[in-house]
C-alpha cells in the first residue's frame, strides 16, 4: 500500500479528491510507565504511521473506510451514535472529545491504512488518533494547540477504549522531529528536542510478536497502583503531588500501609525517574554505555517489580546480555511487543542472526526487526 493507492481507494469509494495526512508511530528509550506519573519520558516518532485520505462531506456523518480491516463503518457524532466497533471507536472517540470541548465539527469521508505494527508497543492507536486530531484540527480551522490534540487522543482512550494511558504516544506523534528525541516532563509538560545520532550504535526493535489478552485491564491496573501509593504517601508529604515526586524514603514510611504489590509498583516508578536522569546526563555526555546499563536496569524493574514483561521479553533480553549488546529493555507498555536495543555497529549482525535462530529454536517463530529512524510527527503530505 502506499499514498498513490490510498487516494485511487478513496476516490473510488468517494468519487472526490482528497487530503493525505499521516502521523507516525513512537520509540521510547528510557522512561516508562513514567508519564501518568508525572516522571519523564524519552519518546521519538518512528517512520512508521497512519496515513488517512480524507475529505469534509458537508454532512454531520463519518463515513469511514479501514483498508488494513476491510472493514466499513458510517456513523453520526451524537455519544448514542457509538458504532461500537473497535477500530472506528477510536474515531468516534476522538469526534466525541473535540465536541465535548466546544468545538465544532463536521462531517467528513476517509480511507485509511497503517504500517505501525499493532500491539508490537509502537503506539499504533496514537498514531491513528493523532493523524485525525491533527488533520481535523487543520482542515476546520479549529485552532486546538498540539498539547491539547495529544490530550484529546488521551481522553478517547481513557473514555472510548478503555485504556488508562498517560500522555507520552500522543505526544510523541504530534511532536516528533527527524533525527530527534524529546525528554518529556509529565508533570508540567515541558519538554525539549535531543539530537539523537550515536555514532557507532544503532537502535533496532525486535518484536516478539506477542500481545497478551487482558493487557489493558493489567495496564490500568498498575496506574490504580501507584494511584495509591502516591496517595497514601501525599498524607505524609503533601508535597508529592505525582509518585515521581517520592522518595524511596517517603514510600518506606507507607510500606505498612499499602499492599506488597502496589509497594514493588513504586519501587519501580522511583528507579526509573533516577534512570531517565542518569540517561540524560549520560547522552550529554556521549557516555552510551551508561544509557545501555539503565536500560538493563529498566528491563529488570519491568520484569521483576511492575511485571509487565513476559517469557519472550525476558528471553530477548537476556539474548541481548549475553550477545553483549550494550542496552536492551522492553519498550512500551509491556506485556508482550517489542525489546528496544541499543547495539554497537560491529555486533548488529550477528546479535539479529542470534536473535533470530534461539528465538525462533525456542518459540517456533522468528521475532520481527525494525531498525529505528527517527522521524517527523504528524503533518500533511502534499500529494
Ligand atoms: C503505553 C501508554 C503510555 C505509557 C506507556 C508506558 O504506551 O499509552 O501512555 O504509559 O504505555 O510507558
Amino acid at each position: 500500500m502506499d499514498i498513490t493507492q490510498l487516494k485511487r481507494i478513496f476516490s473510488e469509494r468517494f468519487g472526490q479528491d482528497c487530503s493525505v495526512y499521516t502521523s507516525p508511530g513512537r520509540i521510547n528509550l528510557i522512561g516508562e510507565h513514567t508519564d501518568y506519573n508525572g516522571g519523564f519520558v524519552f519518546p521519538g516518532a518512528i517512520d512508521k504511521g497512519i496515513y488517512a485520505a480524507i475529505r469534509l462531506n458537508g454532512t454531520d456523518r463519518v463515513r469511514a473506510y479501514s483498508i488494513d480491516k476491510e472493514d466499513y463503518c458510517e456513523f453520526g457524532m451524537n455519544e448514542e451514535d457509538n458504532p461500537h466497533l473497535h477500530w472506528a471507536n477510536y474515531l468516534f472517540g476522538l469526534c466525541r472529545e473535540i465536541l465535548k470541548r466546544g468545538y465544532q465539527l463536521e462531517g467528513f469521508d476517509t480511507v485509511f491504512y497503517g504500517n505501525v505494527p499493532i500491539g508490537a508497543g509502537m503506539s499504533s492507536s496514537a498514531a491513528l488518533e493523532s493523524t485525525y486530531t491533527f488533520a481535523l484540527n487543520e482542515m476546520l480551522h479549529l485552532g486546538i494547540d498540539k498539547f491539547e490534540l495529544a490530550r484529546i487522543g488521551q481522553a478517547t482512550e481513557h473514555h472510548y477504549v478503555g485504556v488508562k494511558c498517560g500522555i507520552m504516544d500522543q505526544f510523541a506523534s504530534l511532536f516528533g522531529k527527524a533525527g530527534h528525541l524529546m525528554r518529556l516532563n509529565c508533570a508540567t509538560m515541558e519538554f525539549e528536542y535531543f539530537p539523537f545520532n550515536p555514532k557507532g550504535y544503532k537502535l533496532v526493535l525486535l518484536d516478539t510478536v506477542v500481545k497478551h489478552e487482558l493487557a489493558s485491564s493489567a495496564y490500568n491496573r498498575r496506574r490504580e497502583s501507584c494511584e495509591n501509593a502516591c496517595a497514601h504517601i501525599a498524607k505524609h508529604h503533601p508535597e508529592v503531588k505525582y509518585l515521581s515526586d517520592a522518595t524511596m524514603a517517603m514510600l518506606n514510611e507507607v510500606d505498612v500501609e499499602i499492599p506488597a504489590e502496589d509497594y514493588m509498583r513504586a519501587e519501580y516508578v522511583i528507579g526509573e525517574k533516577q534512570r531517565v536522569l542518569d540517561v540524560c546526563d549520560a547522552l550529554e555526555e556521549g557516555d552510551y554505555e551508561t544509557v545501555g546499563d539503565r536500560m538493563y536496569g529498566t528491563h529488570y524493574g519491568m520484569s521483576k517489580l511492575y511485571e509487565v514483561s513476559c517469557e519472550e521479553l525476558d528471553f530477548l533480553n537476556d539474548l541481548a546480555k549475553q550477545c553483549g549488546v550494550t542496552g536492551s529493555r522492553v519498550m512500551g507498555g509491556g506485556f508482550g511487543g517489542c525489546t528496544i536495543n541499543l547495539v554497537k555497529e560491529d555486533l548488529y549482525d550477528a546479535f539479529i542472526a542470534t536473535a533470530k535462530e534461539k528465538f525462533a529454536a525456542r518459540f517456533g517463530h522468528e521475532p520481527k526487526v525494525y531498525d529505528v529512524v527517527i522521524s517527523d510527527g504528524a503533518r500533511k503530505l502534499s500529494c
